[in-house]
């Protein structure tokens, strides 16, 4: 008797906290009304900030960066990863306004990259075709952009190294012998796509390798993720485990960690298998309580990032996390779906401030100021990048999509 007295206590005890929790949560909130103001605000400003932006992007290039100092825009060929972004922002800007002038310039720019889907010659894919060529299908449901989406899932495959179980990211160099980054899990999703859309089933099955090697071999037991793994492609087994973009091999690099969370939702979401769910909700877990993550929920460019706080932050990381979480708050209910959807609430709006978002007409055309690309390399640092527009855009329509209409369920 006096057991079950205990355990009743205890029970109540737990109910009280956890209803202390989603009032404290709820009070957090940024109210429905907010998001829906700020959220159109933003999508409205981003289409007429690109619209500009048709007219400074000379012909023929893709986005890359934008130079403040010299108010030159910093443009790339089609090689480069971050191709994709551009079109697949005017996509998603097209889908939310209608304005055919960016579908218009979508189309135009993607016959510059379309080749892109016959390059083996990296990992990239996923990035350049399906964030360009995987909108502009879903919009439109044109065949043609479908073809040059199954050929570009056949390139990544032909990367598929059955003895690591992996897809290696870049070529063996002087430096690496079978590189697989953490990015890489973002290319799943082209592979996935296209296994049940009229691609090969093995496409799946590699990504499902792909996943599960990574899950195995990128994490710590924080959850926190090297970025580099060198594998020896003969046996198959890990050489190094180490850094290109972070502060240090053993560091949690932002981009890396934000990459990591999206990948396994977005695994989550075609597979159903739930040991991708918990590795998204554990990742999830070290972001969320990293003692170095800010108030305002905009990571510095790497958790553990040497002068913090006195260094950069990184928007992109934030960009990706914020859609991330919006997504994994779909598949989470109770205090854990609150918990992601407050967080990408916040991001939204913290980006959505002044500090970050651009002002119509300025910072070369882009949305999104104080991002870092590469800072070891001193490359783009602090600066407007392609890729956190991409994600930002991203999660704006995903928050208009999912979570303003009907009626609020959290
Ligand atoms: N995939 C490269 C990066 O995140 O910087």
């Amino acid at each position: 008797m006096g057991w079950q007295i205990a355990r009743m206590k205890k029970l109540i005890l737990s109910g009280i906290l956890i209803s202390i929790c989603s009032v404290s949560f709820a009070q957090k909130r940024i109210s429905r009304e907010s998001m829906r103001k700020l959220v159109t605000a933003d999508l409205e400003f981003s289409v007429q900030q690109y619209k500009s932006l048709i007219h400074i992007l000379p012909p023929g290039e893709m986005l890359k960066t934008y130079d403040a100092a010299t108010g030159k825009l910093i443009t790339s060929d089609s090689e480069w990863w971050c191709s994709g972004f551009y079109p697949g922002t005017l996509w998603y800007l097209y889908e939310y306004s209608g304005d055919t002038a960016l579908k218009r310039e979508a189309e135009k720019r993607m016959t510059i990259i379309k080749g892109e889907a016959f390059n083996s010659g990296n990992h990239d894919l996923g990035f350049k075709i399906f964030c360009s060529f995987g909108n502009a299908y879903r919009i439109t449901k044109q065949q043609q952009y479908k073809e040059t989406i199954l050929t570009a899932a056949k390139s990544l495959a032909s990367r598929y190294r059955p003895t690591i179980k992996s897809i290696q990211s870049w070529d063996s160099s002087a430096m690496y012998k079978c590189p697989v980054i953490i990015d890489n899990l973002m290319n799943l999703e082209l592979l996935e796509w296209s296994s049940k859309n009229g691609g090969e089933s093995r496409l799946g099955e590699i990504a499902v390798n792909h996943a599960n090697t990574t899950m195995k071999n990128h994490f710590r037991p924080d959850f926190s993720s090297y970025h580099l793994i060198d594998y020896d492609l003969s046996t198959g087994k890990v050489m190094r485990k180490i850094t290109r973009q972070g502060a240090a091999d053993s560091s949690a690099w932002s981009r890396g960690q934000a990459w990591g969370l999206y990948g396994y939702t977005m695994m989550y979401r075609f597979t159903k298998n739930r040991r991708y769910l918990s590795q998204a909700k554990h990742i999830a877990k070290f972001i969320l309580n990293h003692p170095h993550l800010p108030a305002d929920k905009i990571p510095y460019w790497d958790f553990d990032a040497p002068g913090i706080p006195n260094t950069y932050r990184d928007a992109s990381a934030a960009a990706v996390m914020a859609s991330a979480f919006l997504e994994l708050g779909r598949y989470t209910k109770g205090q854990l779906r609150i918990q992601y959807i407050a967080t990408a609430e916040k991001i939204i709006q913290t980006l959505s401030s002044p500090l970050y978002l651009a002002k119509l007409g300025t910072n070369g055309g882009f949305l999104l100021k104080h991002s870092v690309g590469a800072l070891p390399f001193r490359s783009e640092v602090d600066v407007p990048l392609t890729y956190a527009d991409y994600y930002f855009v991203e999660a704006l329509i995903r928050y208009k999509n999912w979570y303003l209409k009907g009626t609020r369920k959290v």
